[in-house]
């Protein structure tokens, strides 16, 4: 058995190397509690405290967005949209099922149904070309998921939906920092969920999440939404509690800032792997011309998936799925709620049967990328 030990993660490597910065951030969050029980916050400066505002400034400046809300996760992000829009009981919503639950969950918890269409083989996002088959009069809105670190083709997205006044709901938890062709996430979507739990590219110690847009409507409505539907002390509507806390919202202040160098880090991987990879028999990821791919996942394809899952793991490489049950396909689907799947979704469930994602993050050195590429040319070669 070999001594090479190559995680799947690198946030650890990640804190230590931001150690004095973080920790000074968290520990001044801790220290600011007092000042702020003097003054009129009860819950001291931890639950919706300076940071968290400080943060959704910075953090709406980088989408270029007016809007910046954060909650508790990019779950909440796309569900508490859903619910500010008024889509439920009755509705339809398009997105693709071999994206994170999540994606469809939120859809369930709003009340509504996902409608499953099938994705772009090369790009593994929705497919652009069968979302208008998939309209019916009850359709409300579109949600393309910006799987991998790549954009949907969100040009064609957008004119569907202006066609047939449809609401775009962005799903970009993979996605922060990427940008198609000729068109930025969020300028043509009506709102932008975003993921900050700690795997993400942009990830806080725990849950996170936000909702970016241009909207100052649907902004004060989730504003209101995941405080318990209140805007002001002792004044309530029925909301929830979906709130991003200071500590975690001082962290992502640091990191936000890091964020373009460790996209370029992991474009820079993603290249090395492109090239060793080449010419062996696994279909390697597309980035489409012009779009800025910042690879939250490096995802690979082989119809032999769980032989080299299990070969590199071996040898000390530990390569993951995403995803490798789509939902239409989870055990018990739809579970009583409703669900539509529109036309077949074959490259859906190829995927899920092939894909295997290799070791990508900032913190992976060149040394354990070329150690995976040998690796996985070794299993090629004995495999011919
Ligand atoms: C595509 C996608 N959508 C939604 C989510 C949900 O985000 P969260 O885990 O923050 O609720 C995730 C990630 O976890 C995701 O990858």
């Amino acid at each position: 058995m070999s001594a090479l030990k190559i995680g799947f993660y690198g946030h650890v490597r990640q804190y230590h190397n931001l150690k004095a910065e973080i920790d000074k951030a968290i520990s001044d969050v801790l220290e600011s509690g007092d000042k702020a029980i003097s003054d009129v916050l009860e819950s001291g400066s931890y639950v919706m405290g300076p940071q968290l505002g400080v943060f959704e400034k910075e953090l709406a400046v980088y989408c270029k967005k007016k809007e910046a809300v954060g909650v508790n996760s990019g779950t909440d992000a796309l569900w508490l949209a859903l619910i500010a829009w008024g889509i439920g009981a009755g509705d339809e919503v398009i997105t693709t099922s071999n994206t994170f639950f999540a994606t469809a969950e939120a859809i369930w918890l709003a009340g509504a149904t996902p409608v499953f269409v099938d994705i772009n083989p090369e790009t593994c996002n929705i497919d652009v070309n069968l979302i208008e088959a998939a309209i019916t009069p009850r359709t409300r809105a579109i949600i393309p998921v910006h799987l991998y670190g790549q954009c949907a083709e969100m040009r064609a997205v957008a004119k569907i939906a202006k066609a047939h006044k449809l609401r775009v709901l962005e799903d970009n938890a993979q996605s922060l920092g990427a940008r198609g062709n000729d068109f930025e996430i969020g300028e043509l979507g009506d709102a932008v969920a975003t993921s900050f739990i700690i795997q993400k590219n942009l990830g806080c110690f725990g849950d996170g999440g936000a909702l970016v847009t241009d909207d100052p409507d649907l902004a004060t409505n989730i504003r209101r939404l995941r405080n318990h539907g209140s805007l002001k002390r002792s004044f309530h509507s029925i909301g929830y509690n979906s709130r991003l806390d200071d500590i975690h919202a001082a962290v992502l202040r640091i990191k936000l800032r890091e964020l373009d160098k460790w996209n370029d880090q992991r474009r820079a991987l993603a290249k090395l792997y492109d090239e060793g990879l080449k010419g062996t028999s696994l279909k390697l990821p597309t980035a489409l011309p012009g779009y800025r791919h910042i690879y939250h996942l490096y995802v690979v394809e082989t119809p032999h998936r769980d032989a080299l899952q299990q070969y590199l793991q071996e040898r000390g490489i530990t390569a993951l799925t995403h995803y490798p049950i789509a939902i239409h396909q989870q055990e018990g689907y739809p579970w009583g709620h409703s669900a539509r799947i529109s036309g077949s979704l074959k490259h859906s469930e190829r995927s899920a049967a092939q894909v295997l994602s290799l070791p990508m993050y900032p913190e992976l050195t060149v040394e354990e990328a070329q150690a995976t590429i040998d690796a996985i040319r070794a299993w090629d070669k004995s495999r011919k």
